[in-house]
């Protein structure tokens, strides 16, 4: 089964988004196995942006997504990357659009609430970078005729 990797960013922890932005997740039926609370240190954020290194709000960025603990999750289900992908919004939240997480929930390009794997491949590294494998459960839920 396909699985992402999702993480509420410092400023929606601070905002206190993190029931608001799991809510969307749940109801949208996807299934959430795994989930933790962490303050990500420089070396973890490098990596996990290392493909935009080179780019001018790398610093920056980096800065941010270290400055105060961060939801990181993992979510299973069928298109669950590019589905939690649209759920989500586009990058920068004034032109993402009503009903998205970022477009409900954002203004700024620096501070838009949430990550989420853009591929299938880049979700197996992000994973495999954040979690390690015994926090990762496996299960289904039983209510999934309704859903499947
Ligand atoms: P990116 O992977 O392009 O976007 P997304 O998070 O939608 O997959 O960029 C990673 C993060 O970098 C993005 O969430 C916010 C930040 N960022 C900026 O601060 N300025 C920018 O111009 C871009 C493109 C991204």
């Amino acid at each position: 089964m396909e699985r992402t990797f999702i993480a509420i960013k410092p400023d929606g922890v601070q905002r206190g988004l993190v029931g608001e932005i799991i809510r969307r997740l749940e109801t949208k039926g996807f299934t959430l196995v795994a989930l933790k609370l962490l303050h990500p240190s420089r070396e973890l954020a490098e990596q996990h942006y290392a493909v935009h290194k080179e780019r001018p709000f790398f610093s920056g960025l980096v800065d941010f997504i270290t400055s105060g603990p961060v939801v990181a999750m993992v979510w299973q289900g069928e298109g669950v990357v590019a589905a939690s992908r649209l759920t989500i919004g586009a990058t920068n939240p004034l032109v993402s659009p009503p009903g998205t997480i970022r477009g409900d929930l954002g203004i700024n390009i620096g501070r838009n609430l949430i990550h989420g794997s853009d591929a299938v491949e880049t979700a197996q590294s992000e994973i495999a970078l954040w979690f390690k494998e015994e926090e990762l459960v496996s299960w289904s839920p039983t209510v999934s005729p309704w859903l499947s």
